[in-house]
This record gives C-alpha cells, sequence and structure tokens, in this order.
C-alpha cells in the first residue's frame, strides 16, 4: 500500500534539488516530539499566527515583538530558514488598523508605519514576506479588470487599489533583501487566478524598478485543498503565474480527507494520490517554485483537525500521504485499483461481436444500470460488455424510456453514456486514456473529449418506450489481455415528455461526476 521508499526518510533531503519545504510554527510545535519532526523534515518555517498584525501591533504605536522574536530566534537557532507571515491582511489585524471610515491619510500612514516597523524589525532574518494577504474575491466577474477584482477592505475603502503598490514599495525598503509575496487562496480556481494574474501583471509593468527589481517577486497559492481539487487546475494557475516571471511557492498546502477526525483506510488512500499528484506538479516546476510550505504539522494540531489535511497523524505518525509525496509515481502506481474494494465490479468476456448478430451477446453478463441520481426515477436497463484486441463492445438495452430528443442538450435527451477509463487512473479528471461517449435512442453520439469519436462504430434500435444501443469503442492507449482492469460505468438519461432531463440511472458512480472525473468509476475485468 505504501510506497516502497524506507520509512522516516527526510522529505527536505528528498526534495533538496527541487525547492524548500517548510511547516508552521507556532509554541506547540517547538518542543519535545513535533520539534524533533519539524526539523527533521522541514527547513523554513512559517509563523501560523505569531507574525500578523493582530499580534505584532495590538494597540496602535505598541509594537510586540518578543513572542514572534522567541520563536524567529528558535526556528534560526534550528538551522531553519524564516519566511514571515503577514505584512497587511484584512484579517487578525487590530481593529484600530482595520476600521471601516479611517480616512485616507490615517489609513495610509498606519499601513506604512506598521509595514515599515515589522519588515525593518524581522530584515536578515527572514528570506521573504507575504507583504499582502488575500486582497483579491472569490470568483471576480471580470478577471481583466484587477481593480474591480479587489476585496472590499477598509484598505480599499479608504485607499483605493493603490494601497497594494504603497504596501509592497514600504516592504521593499524596509527590506530590500527579503522577497517580496503577493498569497491568496483559491488559485486553482480559473478567475481568481486570472485576477491576480493581471494585477501582479499591471504592477509589476508599472513598477519595474524599485531597488533594482520588479514590485513584487512572487505569488503565493496558499493551497487549502481538497482531494476532490483538480491537480490540472493547480498546475494551469502555477504556470500561469511563472508566465508572468515571478517566482511561485506554495505557501500554506493542506489537503482535506475525511471529516471528524476520521479517515479511513481509503481516504487515506485518496489524499495521498492528492498529495501525490499535487507533488508531480510542484516537480515538474521545480525551477520556478522557491517553496512548498504546509499549514499544519500533523493532524490534531491542524487548524482544521477534523478534515485530516496534514501529512502526519495525530500520533505523529506517517500518513499514506507521507509516503505520496517520497515517492509520488510509485505511490499512484501501486495504489490505482486500490479502489477496486468498494465498487461495482462486472466482467467483459472476449469476443468480437458483429453489429445485430445476438450470439455473442448472449453468454455476456449483465450489469444492471438502475441506481438513481435523481428524484425521478424513470428511464433503466441492463448494460453488456464485450472486448478483442482492439475495442470495446457495448450494449445497452432501456426500459421505461420517453423517448424524447427534443431538447438541443444532447444529455437532456433519451440516451445513454458510456464512460471508459482504460489504466483504471481513477483521476478526479480526464486523462488522455478516458473518454466519455453518449448515444440518444435514435443513435446521434457525442463524445467528450471529441478526439476520442475516431473509430466509433454504433447503431440504436428503438421501440415503444424502449432502445436499444450498441457501440464499438476502439481502446486509445490500452493493450488489452486477460485479467486486464478498466474503469467503466454506464449512465441512463431520462427525457421527460417536456424534454428535460428527469431521471439519471447508472451502473456504479452516483457521484454525478463521471462526465469529468473518473474516480467514480466501476471496474471491469477483461476475461477470455
Ligand atoms: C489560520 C491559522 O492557522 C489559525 O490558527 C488562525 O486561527 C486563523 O488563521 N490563510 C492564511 C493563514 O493566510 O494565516 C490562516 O491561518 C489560514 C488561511
Amino acid at each position: 500500500m505504501s510506497g516502497k521508499t524506507e520509512s522516516g526518510a527526510s522529505l527536505k533531503d528528498v526534495y533538496r534539488d527541487y525547492f524548500l519545504l517548510g511547516n508552521i510554527v507556532s509554541a506547540r510545535n517547538l518542543e519535545g516530539a513535533r520539534l524533533d519532526l519539524l526539523t527533521r523534515h522541514f527547513s523554513i518555517a512559517t509563523a501560523e499566527n505569531a507574525m500578523k498584525p493582530a499580534s505584532l501591533q495590538r494597540e496602535r504605536g505598541v509594537f510586540t515583538f518578543e513572542a514572534a522574536d522567541a520563536m524567529v530566534n528558535q526556528v534560526l537557532a534550528a538551522g531553519m530558514l524564516m519566511h514571515g507571515h503577514t505584512l497587511a491582511w484584512h484579517q487578525q489585524s487590530p481593529d484600530w488598523m482595520n476600521r471601516e471610515g479611517i480616512d485616507r491619510e490615517e489609513a495610509v500612514e498606519n499601513l506604512i508605519t506598521h509595514t515599515k516597523t515589522v519588515a525593518e524589525h524581522f530584515k536578515g532574518r527572514v528570506i521573504s514576506w507575504d507583504v499582502l494577504n488575500e486582497a483579491v474575491i472569490d470568483n471576480p466577474a471580470d478577471p481583466s479588470d484587477w481593480a474591480a477584482s479587489l476585496r472590499k477592505t477598509p484598505w480599499l475603502t479608504a485607499i483605493g487599489p493603490e494601497y497594494i503598490e504603497i504596501v509592497f514599495k514600504a516592504a521593499r525598503e524596509a527590506d530590500p533583501e527579503a522577497k517580496l509575496y503577493y498569497n491568496d487562496y483559491n488559485l486553482d480556481s480559473r478567475e481568481k487566478a486570472q485576477a491576480v494574474y493581471t494585477m501582479v501583471k499591471a504592477l509589476n509593468e508599472k513598477n519595474p524598478d524599485v531597488g533594482g527589481r520588479p514590485l513584487i517577486d512572487g505569488v503565493g497559492m496558499q493551497g487549502h485543498y481538497r482531494v476532490s481539487t483538480n491537480p490540472e487546475d493547480v498546475r494551469v494557475s502555477l504556470e500561469s503565474f511563472i508566465a508572468l516571471g515571478v517566482e511561485v511557492s506554495i505557501t500554506e498546502l493542506d489537503v482535506q480527507a475525511g471529516a471528524d477526525s476520521v479517515l479511513t483506510e481509503k481516504q487515506g488512500v485518496e489524499q495521498g494520490i492528492s498529495y501525490a499528484r499535487l507533488f508531480q506538479v510542484f516537480k515538474a516546476h521545480a525551477a520556478q517554485i522557491g517553496r512548498v510550505t504546509f499549514w499544519g504539522l500533523d493532524d490534531s494540531t491542524s487548524w482544521r483537525s477534523a478534515a485530516n489535511p496534514t501529512v502526519f497523524d495525530k500520533d505523529l505518525k506517517e500518513k499514506p500521504a507521507y509516503y505520496a509525496i517520497l515517492d509520488p509515481e510509485t505511490y499512484i502506481q501501486d495504489n490505482k485499483t486500490i479502489f477496486a474494494g468498494d465498487v461495482k465490479q462486472g466482467e467483459a468476456r472476449y469476443g468480437t461481436p458483429r453489429l445485430g448478430d445476438d450470439s455473442l451477446w448472449e453468454s455476456a453478463a449483465e450489469l444492471p444500470v438502475n441506481q438513481y441520481l435523481m428524484a425521478w426515477q424513470g428511464a433503466f436497463g441492463t448494460a453488456k460488455v464485450l472486448w478483442d484486441e482492439r475495442n470495446l463492445y457495448v450494449r445497452v438495452n432501456v426500459q421505461n424510456a420517453e423517448l424524447n430528443m427534443a431538447n438541443p442538450a444532447a444529455h437532456e435527451q433519451d440516451s445513454v453514456e458510456l464512460f471508459v477509463d482504460e489504466n483504471n487512473g481513477k483521476t478526479s479528471y480526464y486523462e488522455n486514456d478516458d473518454g466519455q461517449y453518449r448515444i440518444n435512442f435514435a443513435g446521434d453520439l457525442s463524445v467528450n473529449p471529441g478526439v476520442a469519436a475516431e473509430g466509433i462504430e454504433s447503431s440504436a434500435l428503438a421501440e415503444e418506450g424502449a432502445y436499444t444501443v450498441e457501440m464499438k469503442i476502439p481502446f486509445k492507449t490500452l493493450k488489452p489481455g486477460p485479467d486486464t482492469i478498466i474503469g467503466f460505468d454506464v449512465q441512463i438519461n431520462g427525457a421527460s415528455e417536456r424534454g428535460v432531463r428527469q431521471s439519471v440511472a447508472v451502473w456504479n458512480d452516483t457521484s454525478g461526476e463521471s462526465y469529468r472525473s473518473t474516480s467514480g468509476f466501476g471496474v471491469l475485468k477483461l476475461v477470455k
């Protein structure tokens, strides 16, 4: 189940040639077994709370550096580096600094004084700063207009979008060596990432030489993810920031899995696969990534403890995620079929049927397509599958259908969808061996992705309230043989007499996500 790498290997050593690996520090993980774990696996620290505005200047003009200083000095003494988090943020900032209705002059003064005092104080002890945290809204309507995409914080209200240049310039002046980051969450979301991209691009083009270089040195992708997060979305955003010429860091990585502090074995592996895929993406872009920092040492001290998001469990034991990060490729390879346990397993018999010839189909096993995803329980059926060296052959009998194809959207018509995941990769996105094949009762085909249409042959035969479809689907990458396991599913869309989909029945995947994720597909064993 776990990777082949030796247990206990130091993560930071494994990633030495790629990027720095970091974790957060609070008083709790700066002593005893947690401190040992921290220093064993990580080479850079971020203060979980101690360097936020609320911790450093609770009262206007009264800076309280004692706790943060002790923490930073301990980190440095342990031979680790330190990253600063965060100079400006709308949260965890004292009320006097963060209040609505403050006038512009006072707001500018507050922003500059805090930023300069704090950055100067830690100068030489931090290698980088999150200068500004979470200034962009979720789901901006027009990401090409970065100023309109800014969160309505007191800083913005009082100063306007210019506050961003003000805070970065103050930080550069106070600590010219430190790398200055813009840091935010949900940057795997396309629109939000585009707004951040537009902002950093505009500000760096406007300020190409602030102390010898562009204003903003880096973009921090926080990385608070879930098992359902698509690593491809992370990759796309990462690559867009890299294209700006800035450094990128993953600054607050965690991946939620399970709930109520319970992580089943399967969920642990799913989480491992998520971490493995993310680290594959990070490794592929290592040259432009400064650091990957986790937000939490272990599941009991994580800010999202109940969702088990870290790499070490509450007893500080290595979780599957740990092995997944040590060796992503091996981990993914070893755990591909682990999900087969509680998904439906069917068999496909060997044989090359000719259209209209029933003899081979008769002996094939029936897969019931009768689990409903919507309240209305309409069209259902059975599927049979055959295979040979080149193709998969599927025949589906549908009953109880209204036989309506009035809706121009193909999935709203009475139709059958077949899902094939040749490598049973169970990915949260479609790989190039994956395909979705739809055929309505009149024989019209629609496939996703488009390229997968090549070589498909199909037929449909409709009667009163029932229809049968057949499809021959060429294998795209697989060289099948006896005992090969593939991911597979069947969905029957039932249209109402008004031409709207009112019923969906499936063989195995009840997630409703089969059109874009292969994670929930059932499995088929090819037998001779
Ligand atoms: C969190 C801390 O982990 C908690 O202890 C605290 O109560 C709230 O803040 N994004 C950030 C971090 O930039 O500062 C947040 O840290 C998590 C979300």
